[in-house]
């Protein structure tokens, strides 16, 4: 192997080559890819992060370099010399942008071999994605990999450019820090000169950056790492990273007012998508009524109908329910009246193995209202179902009762949903939603008391704040969510700045105020302080840009994910640690041995 010196260096990037540079003499550098032999000529790909060129080692141009190509084996790094020309008729590539030409080398220089490569870059799709984290830096060399990386770096330099425009000031938070309330498990990290105590990572930066509002920074902004330890699924991990935003002296539109610009920023320049704005609201209690969903999926247009009505009077397998204040709620699935009866059967099942006693269907057939409740229902009560679900003799509607009307709407939401993606009726475009007034709390049934639906900073809504003792239940939050396509891309609220209402919250979630001065003593403490009222939002950035990438993960957006089991394949992580570095830490293991250790 040659030394690389600047005669080697690049002069055009692999996928820059077009027919404009026929004629030309160039360098260039990239790893090795196809390699075929067709009647003694060599024909390679030659790839780097802007795309891949051929490459011809002809024996008849210089037969010395033509023998050393034939050594030559996929992900070699290369640099090749030679002249590049348009490719001989019929012979183009309309696939690739640098299709019309090849280069015909001359000399090439061996930089490094490979061993023999797992998996072939070009076929990682169908490869075990274990395989692919464990050799992570060979599935980054693929195209689609590296466009990820460049859409997520154009995100966040948008993101700063743009918050920097409006006057945000970027300040980092501690990672080793105390635990965040935001109500996942907190990852700990033990101190080796605070014997038995622990950092937790942060599971996002919500009371330091309410902090900074109480410093009057006025305005703060921060793509930060968030730590959280829960059930991993396609758009969440353990470790990810949030565009997280504060400010001070607002209401609610002003951060939406500031918000939705931004969004629409962002999906112009790296989605070429114009977002109409504003951004349709609605209210939580809508949307579960609605959609089944606090995010919903607006590209579906199906919305379910509330009948409950019809069930209630007379006898009928729902009587119970709604004479103990249930709901009965249908779903209109337009083209549905060409279901299969297994089809049906299908839906039905599904909704049981959900959780639901039961999903009956109503159709028109032959003119005539059919289904097994039929007969509960008098002739007056089957014409207001037809009315109200709108239903036609092309289309079936799915009904649902249970003695939450929440869990019902939830349900038939699911319901929808998979309704919606068997049937292709799912919609295109950016959907985006804003959820707002959702609960301030919520009914944990394991621990029988209220907990909080964001966190216990979030401000209930003014007219409410009266329900804070009597019916936790009813007060409503300040917080908002922002939705797109069914994913939740963010959230935030207006926070607590008044310390009486603070306190309220506590109570209503039975933290008693030594508990609160414990965990949040530094918190509190700075609300007494002076606290301007302040409020933000926090959004996923990897969900964000898996969104606008069209990923199926945000595993795939992001450089180094971790697996479904919290794993990193490639470095191993999380691995056992030397017995001295853990007595140094002052811990004991009570975990089962692992085989061999
Ligand atoms: P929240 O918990 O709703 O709010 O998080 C904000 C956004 O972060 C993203 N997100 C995740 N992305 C990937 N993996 C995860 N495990 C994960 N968890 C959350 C989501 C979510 O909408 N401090 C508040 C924000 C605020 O009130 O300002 C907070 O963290 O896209």
């Amino acid at each position: 192997m040659s030394v690389f010196s600047d005669e080697w260096k690049r002069t055009l990037y692999c996928g820059e080559p077009r027919c404009g540079h026929a004629g030309q003499s160039v360098v260039l550098n990239g790893w090795l890819r196809a390699r075929r032999d067709l009647g003694g000529i060599i024909f390679v790909e030659l790839w780097d992060h802007t795309g891949v060129v051929q490459i011809v080692f002809n024996p008849e141009i210089i037969p010395e370099t033509h023998a050393r190509a034939k050594d030559l084996r996929g992900e070699y790094v290369l640099a090749v010399k030679g002249t590049m020309r348009v490719r001989p008729d019929g012979t183009e590539n309309p696939d690739l942008n640098t299709g019309g030409v090849e280069l015909l080398a001359e000399d090439f220089l061996l930089l490094s071999p490979s061993k023999l490569p797992p998996f072939d870059p070009d076929e990682a799709e169908r490869v075990n994605e274990d395989l692919r984290m464990k050799h992570r830096y060979i599935d980054l060399r693929r195209g689609d990999m590296q466009r990820n990386l460049r859409i997520r770096h154009e995100i966040a330099k948008f993101t700063r450019d743009y918050f920097d425009k409006n006057g945000f000031l970027e300040v980092d938070t501690p990672i080793l820090t105390k635990s965040t309330p935001e109500g996942a498990r907190d990852y700990l990290v033990p101190s080796r000169v605070n014997p038995g105590d622990f950092y937790a990572l942060p599971q996002s930066p919500q009371l330091f950056k309410q902090i900074l509002m109480i410093s009057g920074c006025d305005r703060y902004i921060q793509i930060a790492k968030c730590f959280r330890d829960e059930d991993l699924r396609a758009d969440r991990q353990p470790e990810f990273t949030q565009i997280d935003v504060e400010m001070s002296f607002i209401t609610e539109d002003d951060i939406i007012g500031l918000i939705e610009p931004f969004i629409a920023g962002v999906f112009s320049e790296t989605a070429n998508a114009e977002i109409p704005l504003p951004i349709p609201r609605v209210t939580w209690k809508e949307a579960i009524e609605r959609f089944g969903s606090d995010k919903p999926d607006m590209r579906i247009e199906m919305e379910i109908a509330d009948v409950t009505g019809i069930f209630a009077s007379g006898e009928n397998p729902f009587s119970e329910t709604v004479g103990s204040g249930g709901a009965v709620k249908g779903l209109l699935v337009p083209g549905g009246g060409s279901l299969s009866r297994k089809e049906i059967a299908e839906f039905e099942a599904r909704a049981m193995e959900l959780g639901s006693a039961g999903m009956a269907n109503f159709q028109i057939k032959d003119g005539a209202l059919r289904g097994p409740l039929v007969k509960f229902l008098s002739g007056d009560a089957q014409s207001r179902l037809i009315e109200l679900s709108g239903l036609t003799p092309e289309s079936i509607f799915f009904i649902m009762a249970d003695k939450k009307w929440t869990r019902a709407c939830e349900l038939l939401g699911q319901i929808r949903l998979e309704i919606a993606r068997a049937r292709g009726l799912v919609g295109g475009g950016w959907k985006f939603l804003w959820v707002t007034e959702f609960p301030l709390f919520e009914w944990d049934d394991e621990v029988k008391r209220w907990s909080p639906v964001h966190h216990p900073f979030t401000a209930p809504m003014n007219e409410d704040i009266e329900y804070l003792k009597s019916d936790p239940g009813r007060a409503r939050s300040r917080a908002y969510d922002l939705v797109l396509n069914g994913v939740e891309l963010g959230g935030g609220s207006i926070r607590i700045h008044d310390p009486k209402t603070q306190s309220l919250i506590f109570d209503a979630l039975n933290i008693s105020p030594e508990l609160a001065r414990e965990r949040f003593g530094f918190l509190l403490d700075a609300l007494s302080f002076g606290t301007p009222p302040h409020g933000g939002i926090a959004f996923g950035l990897d969900r964000l840009v898996m969104m606008i990438c069209g990923a199926k993960s945000i595993r795939d957006v992001m450089a180094f994910p971790k697996n479904q089991k919290a794993q990193c394949p490639m470095t191993g992580a999380p691995s056992a640690v030397d017995k001295s570095q853990v007595e140094q830490l002052y811990i004991l293991s009570t975990a089962p041995e692992k085989d061999g250790a």
